[in-house]
């Protein structure tokens, strides 16, 4: 994957037709490599950061046929709640700042906690289900491909038994 894709990245880029969606999905470690070719590069996107006390920030800073990349920023103590991405495949990593991820899994499905500090990459399949928060005393700025591009993302409340979905929403919310 590509220094193309990385050097294609205008910010103004219009939005492709959804009929020219089609396209096989790109890979977990394509979408890694994107985001960490992007994070090597901030004079692509860091005059575009803001932060935001109202909720996270973000802009779409990639909008391509088969992929799309956003650009967040977390104060401390914003998060996302537990979310799966509609079936897209995705991968962030952090470029400023430090966060944490939760999900479910190792042996009995408990609760995992995983620092995601400045340089760290994660990917992840279609099915994925995780919560990120900035729970470092600083502001945090992060890349995110999905592939493809977001299309839905369910919310969940993590009880006794497990993820329960509570919601769900679509891009006209972004
Ligand atoms: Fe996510």
């Amino acid at each position: 994957m590509s220094l193309d894709l990385v050097s294609e990245t205008p910010t103004h880029t219009p939005e492709t037709p959804t009929t020219a969606r089609a396209r096989a999905p790109l890979t977990p470690n394509s979408l890694r490599s994107i985001v960490r070719e992007l994070a090597e590069q901030p004079e692509q996107w860091i005059h575009l950061v803001r932060l935001s006390t109202e909720e996270r920030w973000y802009q779409r800073l990639v909008t391509g046929e088969d992929h799309e990349v956003w650009l967040i920023s977390w104060l401390p103590g914003q998060s996302t709640g537990f979310h799966d991405h509609g079936g897209s495949r995705g991968a962030f990593t952090v470029a400023l700042g430090e966060l944490e991820e939760l999900s479910l899994g190792g042996p009995d499905q408990g609760l995992l906690i995983r620092r995601v500090p400045a340089g760290t990459a994660r990917a992840f399949g279609p099915d994925y289900v995780h919560d990120v928060r900035n729970t470092a005393s600083g502001p945090a700025v992060t890349l995110h491909a999905y592939s493809p591009p977001l299309s839905s993302m369910a919310h969940y409340d993590l009880r006794a038994g497990g993820l329960v979905r509570t919601s769900e929403e679509g891009p006209e919310q972004w």
